[in-house]
């Protein structure tokens, strides 16, 4: 039997705006295995932060719904939880890393505050138990001089501390799963590679399983075991690393590799995606990435890809792919 930590299933969450609602994510699906990591990737507005954000259900209920779908956490949906219930899974079964660690902390309580107040409510550790614990965790994340730190506030640290001080916090309770989302867009090139280093590190030693957002690819070439790629609140793609980079099927999946800046080569113009993502609320019935696609065909403004295996773990919606299989191309 597959040891899945996380299966989601036809996830679909809208948004109220005004004249109606959008699907912002329209019938995700996807499972990860115990132990390994799996990098979500696609352009600003594709959903990846949404479906994030499903999963540990923190969508704002004001305009957001989760209209369907199923995120069974080790065979539990989550969707089902009492809300109380499921303040007891976030922070400590799974947690979450946000992209920008200046606003996630808060400016006004010390570092180790923050951190010991966490396991205080999860797992009720206080006094000097929890102070060794805070440390523990400092240490853990790289962080030195670990006893001035506790003491002092976010402003006092750089982003790439305060980012450590994030992951340090999100993983203090030793959750099963960690999402982080853009876990290094904030920072430069060389604490971007410590922080991957980092959550690479612990992930084996806390046999963590991971799923990593980002729009780099050398993120997820770097940390993932499995890519899923998301257009428009979609899977459009999805494979082992290696697959995905040696054989990436979809046209979208295709563009992104052809973009990425590390293969340019001095001189010549910049390669792009023509086109951007298309409103979610004005979207038609075919695929959604029809108008920015150099292989559309009618089929495809008329009908809507399905996500179909091809070989073992690669997945792809498209009717290019189709044709050519049945040899109609
Ligand atoms: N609270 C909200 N209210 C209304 N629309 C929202 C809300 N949160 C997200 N959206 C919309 O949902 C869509 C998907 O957003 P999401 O944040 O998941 O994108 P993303 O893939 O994470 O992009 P980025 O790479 O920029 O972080 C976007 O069109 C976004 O504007
Ligand atoms: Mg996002």
């Amino acid at each position: 039997m597959e040891d899945n930590i996380l299966e989601v299933r036809d996830l679909t969450t809208s948004f109220k705006v005004s004249g109606g609602k959008f699907k912002a994510v329209d019938g995700v699906s996807f499972k990860l295995k115990r132990g390994k990591v799996l990098g979500i990737v696609g352009e600003s507005g594709c959903g990846k932060s949404v479906t994030a954000m499903s999963i540990m259900r923190l969508i704002e209920k004001q305009n957001g719904l989760i209209e369907n779908g199923e995120v069974l956490f080790e065979g539990i949906n989550l969707l089902d939880l009492k809300e109380l219930d499921m303040n007891r899974v976030r922070g400590n079964e799974i947690s979450m890393i946000f992209q920008e660690p200046m606003i996630s902390l808060n400016p006004v309580i010390k570092i180790g505050n923050q951190i010991g107040e966490i396991l205080k409510v999860h797992r009720n550790i206080t006094g000097a138990q929890n102070k060794k614990r805070v440390i523990e965790m400092l240490k853990l994340v790289g962080i030195k001089r670990e006893e001035e730190i506790i003491n002092e506030y976010p402003h006092q640290l750089s982003g790439g501390m305060c980012q450590r001080v994030m992951i340090a916090m999100a993983l203090c309770c030793t959750p099963k799963l960690l999402i982080a989302d853009e876990p290094t867009t904030a920072l430069d090139v060389t604490v971007q590679a410590q922080v991957l280093d980092l959550i690479n590190d612990i992930k084996d030693k806390l046999n963590m399983s991971v799923i990593v957002i980002t729009h780099d690819l050398g993120v997820i070439c770097e940390v993932s075991d499995e890519v899923m790629v998301m257009y428009a609140g979609n899977v459009v793609e999805k494979a082992p690393v290696e697959e995905i980079f040696d054989n990436p099927i979809h046209p979208y999946t295709m563009g992104l590799m052809n973009s990425r800046p590390e293969d340019f080569k001095k001189g010549e113009p910049l390669k792009c995606i023509k086109g951007k993502v298309p409103k979610l609320s004005e979207l038609s019935e075919g695929c959604k990435f029809v108008n920015r696609c150099d292989y559309a065909m009618d089929i495809c403004k008329r009908c809507k890809p399905q996500l179909k295996t091809i070989k073992s773990g690669h997945d792809v919606s498209c009717f290019k792919y189709d044709l050519e299989e049945e040899g109609k191309l």
